[in-house]
């Protein structure tokens, strides 16, 4: 039996799209490396949503039978509505994966974590032995940090700790993400609420300094990861 629900066929993303343009290019570039038998890590965020349009018209135009790993309740939701069979870490590892970045610097290194699913998205970009990052070119930055805070998932009752150990570490602000359309902090998918945390330099130790922290779960640090970048 199925459910007669249009909270899931009907899925739009929830806000405006910036960019719009740029994204859907590079989401008709990913789609196109799709082949059949493929487990794919899906990361999260807007471009990746466009992007499993693309791929689920390929599926049905052709038949390919692929199998995806969601970062997010999002994403989940997403893949179930077009029909793309989903699976997990305890039963794949991906083949490869795509995300999108809010920031990427010369070195490839990038900053994550806008939509709050950094923690999943590093996993499974660990976990992936090819990883694609799919932006447009307003995405791309001279230097780490200059349009967007590093988000910093916390455990909720670490937080005081957390602020006292990043101030170490320079941060020149930190903000306790506010959630939208609920009163309060942001509480992630784990159950944490998350850091933005500005800095005006970002050595390449960082992410390792702020993992470090107790109670810290992940950043959106990705320094000198094992990714190929994809622009509109
Ligand atoms: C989700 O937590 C993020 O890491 C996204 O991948 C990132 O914010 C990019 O999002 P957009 O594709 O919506 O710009």
């Amino acid at each position: 039996m199925n459910w007669n629900s249009n909270l899931i066929n009907n899925l739009h993303w929830s806000d405006t799209i910036i960019n719009k343009e740029g994204k859907e290019k590079v989401a008709a570039k990913i789609a196109e490396k799709v082949k059949d038998g493929d487990v794919l890590g899906v990361g999260s965020g807007s471009t990746v949503f466009m992007a499993l349009f693309a791929i689920a018209r390929r599926v049905k135009e052709e038949g390919l039978n692929v199998k995806a790993i969601p970062t997010s309740v999002e994403i989940s939701m997403a893949l179930t509505n077009l029909g793309i069979p989903m699976t997990s870490l305890y039963e794949h590892r991906p083949d490869w994966l795509f995300d999108g970045a809010d920031e990427v610097d010369p070195n490839r290194s990038l900053i994550k974590g806008r939509g709050g699913a950094m923690f999943k998205e590093k996993l499974l970009i660990s976990s992936s032995p090819v990883n694609f990052i799919i932006v447009d070119d307003s995405k791309l930055v001279d230097k780490l940090g200059s349009k967007f805070p590093v988000p910093i998932e916390v455990f909720p009752q670490a937080l005081l700790h957390a602020e006292k150990e990043l101030q170490k570490l320079g941060v020149r602000e930190l903000i306790l993400r506010p959630a939208k359309g609920k009163d309060g902090p942001v509480i992630t998918e784990a159950g944490n609420v998350i850091l933005d945390a500005w800095f005006d330099d970002i050595p390449a130790d960082t992410e390792l300094r702020i993992k470090s922290i107790t109670g810290v779960i992940e950043s959106g640090l990705f320094i000198n990861y094992n990714v190929e970048i994809m622009v509109a």
